[in-house]
Parts: structure tokens; sequence; C-alpha cells
């Protein structure tokens, strides 16, 4: 196990990247080899992670929701977050815990910033207030195109994923926004490939972002 896994205690990592991008396996390989180097992982995903955040997980995926305005929306999965970072991340950061996260604010600026067209600022600005100051230290995007995306999704789609090619393509756009603007804190994965070469690539990003932390 490479020794930067010491250095991931007390951090916050979230794994993010359009549907079909196959970040929930990377995720789960990732958490399985923190343990085994010996580290507490709290995993969490969103929106959900808590029971409170999982009602309301229900509700915006629910297909019968489909004329849900996009300010409820981006408020929900709001308010999803500032419970599960209450509740349940800035615990674990307190006690020395490597917290995983499967999505965070990185989506609601993809999904409902670019792709819908809710102010970047506007997201910030509500992010602030249902965060505080507990901003991810680093953001791992898997980057894949909408097509692969869609051949890897189920036929049963939920509200979001029913939205379509053009839809899912400006998601991506808003991902790699993201990681352009802030390359310091954000790590973009190619998750076209084969599921072993992204997780060799995903590791060796992951340890190159530890390495300039300690550095
Ligand atoms: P999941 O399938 O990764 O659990 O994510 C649930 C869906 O919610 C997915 O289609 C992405 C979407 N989503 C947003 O639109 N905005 C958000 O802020 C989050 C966290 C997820």
């Amino acid at each position: 196990m490479p020794d930067w896994f010491d250095h991931l205690a007390a951090r916050f990592l979230v794994f993010d990247g359009p549907d079909g991008s196959g970040k929930s396996t990377q995720f789960g390989r990732f958490a399985a080899s923190c343990r085994e180097a010996g580290l507490e992982v709290c995993e969490v995903r969103e929106p959900g992670g808590t029971s409170i955040g999982e009602q309301i997980r229900h509700v915006l995926l629910d297909p019968a929701n489909h004329d849900m305005d996009l300010r409820c929306e981006m408020l929900l999965y709001m308010a999803s977050r500032a419970q599960l970072v209450e509740q349940t991340v800035r615990p674990a950061l307190q006690r020395g815990a490597l917290v995983l996260a499967d999505r965070f604010i990185s989506s609601t600026l993809a999904y409902q910033g670019t792709a819908g067209g809710i102010e970047r600022a506007d997201i910030l600005e509500v992010g602030r207030f249902a965060i505080g100051a507990r901003w991810p230290d680093l953001t791992v995007i898997f980057d894949v195109d909408e097509r692969v995306a869609a051949s890897r999704l189920s036929p049963l789609l939920d509200r979001i994923e029913q939205r379509g090619v053009e839809f899912h393509r400006r998601v991506r756009a808003g991902y790699l926004a993201q990681a352009a603007e802030r390359p310091e804190s954000f790590l973009v994965v190619d998750a076209s490939r084969e599921v072993d070469e992204v997780t060799e690539e995903m590791m060796e990003g992951i340890g190159a972002h530890v390495a300039r932390w300690t550095a």
C-alpha cells in the first residue's frame, strides 16, 4: 500500500461524475484500499446518507415528481447536504476519519448549474450557508462522454437520468469547467476505459495530490 495513505486521516474526498461514469465502483474500491491500509473510513452518498437525507432522496428521484421546480430541486439537494455535513461529515473529520463522499456540491454545480441553468454564484452562496467552511480537500471527477455514460445506465432511469443526452452533455461540461477552474482541488480521471485502468489512474492521481498537500 503506498505510504501516502497515511496522510488521508481527517481529509474529505469527493467522487463525482455523470450518471454512468462508473464512479461508485471506483468509490468502493478506493474505500476498501483505505480500510486495508488501516484508516477509519466514513462513506457517505448524496443525496441521502442520513435518515432525513434518504427521505429527501426519495422525493428528488421519484419520476412522479416530474414537475418539480428547479430551485426547489437545488434547495432539496442542499438540504440533504446540510444534514449530512452536520450529522456525519463534521463529526467524522473531527475524530480523524477519512470522509469519502459519493457526490457533493460539484454535482449541484454541474446538474442544477451548468446543465439546469441556475447561476453558479447562487449555488455557491446557498452552498456556503448549507455546509459552512468544510469544503472537500479533493474532488475526483470520473469523466465519460454522454454516449458511453448512457450505454452503461440501467433501462430503469430515475427522474434525473431521464433527462437525455443533451442534458448530460452539459453536465459533463459543468464538471470539466469546475476542474479547469480549480485544478489544485480537482482530479479528472478518464473513466471511459476498462475498470482496472481507471482504478490505476485514480490511485496515481490521488497520490499526486496528497504529495502536494504534504510537500
Ligand atoms: P446517484 O445516482 O449517484 O446516487 O445520484 C443521484 C442523482 O442525483 C444523479 O442523477 C445526479 C443527481 N444529483 C443532482 O442533480 N444534483 C446534486 O446535487 C446531486 C448530489 C445529485
